[in-house]
């Protein structure tokens, strides 16, 4: 076996990803404590695009199809483990406590000693990820395992970067110390020499193992170091004592961004957002100003659809071709079906359907409600738990009362039915089919197919009231001077 390192450029071409599983075993590591992000919130739990973090990880980990995924831990974050299950349905997840935060070798040691004792089959190679990395593609993680497999006998692979920031010889990374095109070993910031600190290529933390017993391999490592915790990055000196062939890939610094602070958050929410807006575009979205357009990491939009300036989209949005979102409307968990307008000023609430070539205008607010093909409800109205069936019209000002402050009740509106402005519908309450309704009306009761209704008081009128009136003022003020 050849001791050289290889030394690959990640070249981001479209990997061929597999159906079958391979034989890999992911662990990721999300115990640290993330006390620089100043929050009751575990680290890998704020939500980049809408999603935690560690979904995220998850989410790209999965499309590698690995054998199984091990989520190392803290204390704190055992009261998300229901919640993370309940969102990864598709794969077994194992989580492995690490009570002490001892160091990224000792993390790794916990997942490996968890899935040893409750009999949960290790894969010949294991890739292991951080739960604070979110922009690490699916991608360069079949790249490592590819250069896992492309080996024949145990090897390490590590994931590097070059460090493009000015002040490189200051940034808190591991760097890695090459010697005649190998990989010798990588040292902690902490415990470089100025030597060490000026070499530009960094650690970016992911290293993919492909070792028959790699728990011998962690326990080699000790805790003699400046931070005196367990680094998992001293495998790499130990592999090579053992005749362990280690190779490099590098890749882009972006992919490799971790989360430890709000700004760093911040910072990593830009990208994905400009992410996620790019692959639209690429789609066929037309959005008019993308830098003002906030999207989720599930947003679904349809080709030929035009996304004006300032709409937030929140999670579980699907948006269908030849849709216009107009400014300053804020959308989540709806669908919205081919040739609609909504906004400018639409609140569209979760469990909202709004069908093919509705119309939702100005301040309207829709949570709950199906509203079918062509209607429209284009002024200042709150929709809530109703169904509104086709070609309906909703005049300005409309609101069904949903709410009797103990209970939620529903509204049904029926095909071709107008509903004059200012009308209160009071739920339980049914609108027949092509029935009118005042405007200002209270309506309380079910209105039948065909009717009008107008539930408000009768307008009575003086005929000269007025001029009678004035008369009236007009003389007892002049008797008064
Ligand atoms: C680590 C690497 C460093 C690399 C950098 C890239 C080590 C020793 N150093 O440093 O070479 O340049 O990542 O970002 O690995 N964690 C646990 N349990 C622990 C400690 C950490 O689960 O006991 C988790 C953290 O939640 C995090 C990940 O491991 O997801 C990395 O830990 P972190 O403390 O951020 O390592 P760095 O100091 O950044
Ligand atoms: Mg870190």
């Amino acid at each position: 076996m050849s001791l050289q390192t290889s030394i690959i450029k990640n070249i981001h071409n479209q990997s061929n990803i597999v159906e079958a599983k391979n034989d890999i075993s992911i662990i990721i590591l999300a115990a640290g404590k993330g006390t620089r992000m100043k929050s009751n919130l575990p680290k890998v739990m704020h939500q980049v695009a809408g999603r935690p973090m560690l979904q995220i990880v998850i989410d790209e980990a999965k499309k590698i199809n690995p054998q199984n995924i091990a989520i190392v831990i803290s204390a704190e974050m055992q009261q998300y483990q229901d919640e993370i299950i309940k969102n990864n349905p598709d794969i077994k997840l194992n989580f492995a406590l690490q009570l002490e935060r001892k160091g990224t070798g000792d993390a790794v040691k916990m997942a490996l000693q968890f899935l040893q004792q409750t009999k949960i089959n290790i894969a010949k190679k294991i890739l292991i990820l951080y739960g604070d990395t979110p922009l690490l593609t699916a991608s360069t993680m079949e790249k490592i395992n590819n250069q896992l497999e492309a080996i024949d006998e145990n090897n390490l692979v590590v994931l590097g970067f070059e460090n493009q920031q000015k002040d490189y010889q200051q940034s808190p990374y591991g760097r890695l110390v090459i010697t005649n095109n190998k990989l010798l070993k990588i040292v902690e910031f902490k415990d470089a020499n100025d030597e060490e600190k000026s070499i530009k290529l960094c650690n970016g933390g992911i290293i993919g193992i492909k070792n028959n017993k790699p728990l011998e391999l962690l326990n080699k490592i000790n805790n003699q170091n400046a931070s005196q915790e367990f680094y998992l990055t001293d495998i790499v000196a130990i592999a090579n004592k053992s005749d362990i062939h280690c190779s490099l890939i590098i890749t882009s610094p972006l992919e490799l961004l971790g989360v430890n602070s709000k700004n760093e958050l911040a910072e990593i929410e830009k990208i994905k957002q400009e992410q996620l807006r790019k692959k639209l575009m690429e789609s066929g979205v037309t959005m008019l100003d993308p830098s003002t357009i906030y999207l989720s990491c599930d947003t679904k939009i349809g080709a030929g659809s035009i996304i004006h300036q300032n709409v937030v989209i929140g999670n579980n949005v699907e948006i269908e071709e030849e849709v216009e979102i107009k400014s300053f409307s804020h959308l989540e968990g709806c669908k919205i079906k081919s040739n609609a307008v909504i906004g400018p000023f639409a609140r569209i609430r979760p469990q909202t359907e709004i069908a093919e070539s509705a119309r939702i205008g100005n301040f309207v607010e829709i949570k709950n409600s199906k509203i079918q093909a062509l209607s429209k409800i284009n002024h200042l109205s709150y929709i809530g738990d109703s169904h509104i069936g086709e070609n309906v019209n909703i005049g300005a000002g409309t609101i069904t009362c949903n709410y009797n402050g103990f209970e939620k009740f529903s509204t049904t509106i029926e095909n071709n039915a107008f509903i004059g402005s200012n009308s209160c519908l009071v739920a339980p309450v049914n609108i027949g089919n092509n029935a009118i309704i005042g405007a200002g009306s209270v309506i309380n009761k079910n209105v039948k197919a065909n009717s009008i209704a107008i539930a408000r008081s009768r307008q009575e009128e003086v005929e000269n009231g007025a001029t009678k009136f004035k008369q009236k003022y007009t003389k007892t003020n002049n008797s008064k001077k």
